[in-house]
């Protein structure tokens, strides 16, 4: 298969590409998509054999769930049967979230490919803040099911030419919509009508954090959310994942390192700085600064699997990682550099 990367840089370019994307999402092919997290492998939910592409391509094991994109919050009745306990809080999350980076987890509509749920009654949906995606969807009219668009395990991507480094030839088109601007998959939130507070289980950290989301109820981070436990709640969450082919290991503080003197190194560092205490630790093959200078946490998710793809290319036996400081997006940071260092 010819994979085609369409461009979106004028608005000449970007119409066609849409009426492409659409065309094909109509005829049930799959298409990669840019949206403001990581670009995603879009598929007709409603239909099997679209979904079952998706699978195929990314070699994805089918106990693992799609999050479903709808075209508006309005549309959130596409896929989700929403309780009526549950309307008015999910009405505020979605007034405050969407378009943007939240997942919410709740009843599925019959309509919605059991594929995409791999069997559970459950259904993940989120509104993509892109505006390309945006024209895409709401011209295709009906809900779209997009993992990520990379192989399944590996890092997310955070381009068009990353998706073509992951699924070239096994996928028929690309739309090209620039880098993703938040750079880290969505908030996956489950909602519990407790009291005397609803709570908000976070199964996935993500751009919407515990400060954005604790105004709405309490929350709690799952933690552990593996195939290994008995009852994964978010059963894609693989202990190991976003994991580059290089050895990576991240380190808790500098005195946890000594290098080994036949090996070349590379270091992922939060800032860049000295004082940090890792840049002297080693004499790095390669050194990839996170957010030089201050530290900035979005700036850091911008550029965490761009890196992470680049240390990986750079034939270094091993990528070493600075921690992140765990508050706010650096939460969900961390989350991903620890399934990066699992083995
Ligand atoms: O930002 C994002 O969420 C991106 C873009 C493309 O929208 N998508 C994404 O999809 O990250 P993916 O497939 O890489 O992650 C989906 C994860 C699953 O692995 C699973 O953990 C969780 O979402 N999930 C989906 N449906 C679920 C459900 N019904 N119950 C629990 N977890 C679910
Ligand atoms: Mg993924």
């Amino acid at each position: 298969m010819i994979t085609i990367v369409a461009p979106t840089d004028t608005s000449e370019a970007s119409k066609d590409s849409v009426r492409e994307a659409v065309d094909r999402l109509r005829a049930g092919e799959i298409v990669a998509l840019p949206t403001e997290t990581v670009y995603g492998l879009g598929a007709d939910a409603c239909n099997d054999s679209a979904v079952a592409k998706v699978f195929e391509a990314k070699e994805r094991p089918s106990f693992d769930p799609l999050i479903v994109h709808l075209p508006s919050k309005r549309h959130i009745d596409l896929a989700a049967e929403v309780p009526e306990e549950m309307a008015p809080l999910v009405r505020k999350l979605t007034e405050q979230f969407w378009p943007g980076p939240l997942t919410l987890i709740l009843p599925k509509k019959p309509e919605i490919s059991s594929l995409v749920t791999a069997g559970l009654d459950t259904v993940g949906v989120r509104v993509c803040d892109h505006p390309v995606f945006a024209k895409i969807i709401k011209e295709f009219g009906g809900p779209i099911a997009a993992p990520s668009a990379n192989r399944f395990g590996s890092i997310s991507p955070t381009s068009a030419s990353a998706v073509q480094r992951e699924l070239e030839g096994r996928i028929p088109l690309i739309v090209d919509g620039g880098a993703c601007a938040r750079g880290l998959e969505s908030t996956i939130v489950r909602i519990e009508m407790a009291e005397p507070k609803p709570i908000l289980h976070v199964l996935r950290a993500g751009p919407i954090t515990k400060e954005d989301l604790k105004n709405f109820g309490k929350v709690r981070y799952e933690k552990n959310q593996t195939v290994e436990d008995n009852a994964p709640e978010a059963p894609g969450m693989l202990a190991r994942h976003y994991a580059p082919a290089t050895p990576f290991r991240l380190l808790d503080s500098p005195d946890t390192f000594t290098p080994q003197p036949d090996k070349r190194y590379a270091l992922l560092s939060y800032r860049g700085q000295e004082k940090d205490g890792y840049i002297d630790l080693a004499d790095w093959e390669e050194v990839a600064v996170l957010s030089p200078g201050s530290g900035k946490m979005p700036e850091a998710a911008i550029r965490l699997f761009y890196l992470l793809r680049q240390l990986d290319d750079s034939g270094v036996d091993e990528i070493v990682c600075e921690p992140i400081p765990e508050r706010g997006l650096g939460v969900a940071i961390m989350d991903r550099l620890r399934r990066a260092a699992e083995r």
